[in-house]
């Protein structure tokens, strides 16, 4: 009895002295001292005790309770008044998990700052949008086949008698006659970045993309302001050790138009395994189209403009350094690959 006594105080104080919150405190409590607490069922085994046993025994009993009722009181009064013991406010505290903007975020970022510094303005425009914006007025008529190239997905909603189908943007092209709009007349400095939809996924496609899109209009633009504007930016983003080239291509928007490549950060533009002959591909770019800046009011005669659109993922992908395996990672949301940005 006696030692069932002594280990029953023991394991009470350290489970006392270990408590944390004020129900275990509480819990403690009703289980050792409570009417039907271990206790008191103890006490129930003292007739089976010789006389002389019972007042050592009754003694212990008595100097046990008042031990863990002394250990258990003063912890719950400073619960109820909110004082805090054993606390060392010299230890250092317990640093919350801290997060950080998502890789596509800060190019999203870097993109936007990098042509503000040359005066462009960073604008956005509806990434649900009429045919007219992301099509018609791009010099894509209805039937043209060129726009089985943006695999779009088409809402399923009334259209408009004059703007047509809503859908999703392809691109972010449609921010080019919104701007026209929307300044009345150029000069036109813009980059409107944005998201994108095409129905696609693979390692170098997602559902769900982002664009920056280039526009300048104004008199006397040429091709060497298109040069100019690419090689600036590729030298910002990518570093100065990085050069960009010009393909012949066909756009409708645009014409001329062109694909932008950029030298391999692999091989610097010697051609390696990961490459084409040295060079990975950008995205499109041209002169833009005279029907183009008429469907935007612009004088054809008077001005002449430039555009580019081209994917944040994809020009994020090709900076230095980083080898993603598989775009669709970015939106995988598994925090151990974003960690590593
Ligand atoms: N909108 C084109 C695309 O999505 C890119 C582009 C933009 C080409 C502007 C020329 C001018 O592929």
């Amino acid at each position: 009895m006696r030692e069932k006594l002594l280990n029953l105080k023991n394991e009470a104080l350290a489970q006392i002295i270990q408590a944390t919150d004020p129900e275990e405190l509480e819990r403690l409590r009703a289980h050792y001292l409570g009417k039907s607490g271990v206790l008191n069922q103890i006490s129930k085994e003292f007739k089976s005790l010789f006389d002389e046993e019972k007042t050592e025994t009754g003694r212990l009993f008595n100097e046990i309770k008042s031990a863990i009722s002394q250990a258990l009181q003063p912890k719950l009064e400073n619960w109820k008044t909110g004082k805090l013991e054993n606390l060392d406010i010299t230890l250092p505290g317990i640093r919350p998990p801290q997060g950080h903007l998502h890789p596509v975020t800060s190019a999203i970022e870097e993109i936007s700052s990098i042509f503000e510094k040359i005066g462009f303005i960073r604008v956005r425009y509806p990434e649900v949008d009429w045919d007219w914006y992301a099509f018609e007025s791009l010099n894509m008529p209805a039937s043209h086949p060129a726009r089985d190239d943006w695999e779009t997905f088409i809402v399923d909603a009334p259209e408009h008698p004059k703007l047509g189908k809503i859908v999703l943007t392809p691109h972010t092209s449609n921010g080019q006659v919104r701007e026209m709009e929307r300044l009345g007349h150029p000069p036109i400095r813009m980059v409107n970045i944005a998201k994108c939809y095409r129905r696609q996924s693979d390692v170098s496609h997602t559902p769900m993309f982002h664009q920056f899109e280039g526009l300048v209009i104004d008199e006397n633009i040429n091709i060497t302001h298109l040069k100019g504007t690419i090689d600036y930016f590729v030298k910002q983003f990518f570093g100065p050790n990085r050069k960009s080239r010009l393909r012949p291509y066909h756009f409708q928007f645009t014409e001329p138009s062109f694909e932008v490549d950029v030298t391999c950060d692999i091989c610097l533009g010697k051609g390696c395994k990961l490459c084409k002959e040295g060079w990975l591909e950008l995205g499109g770019a041209g002169m833009v189209h005279p029907n183009v800046l008429k469907a935007g009011k612009i004088d054809s005669e008077k001005y002449t403009g430039f555009a580019f659109g081209w994917g944040v993922e994809r020009t994020y992908m090709m900076k230095s350094g980083l080898k993603i395996p598989d775009l669709r990672l970015l939106y995988s949301n598994d925090i151990r690959f974003l960690n590593q940005f």
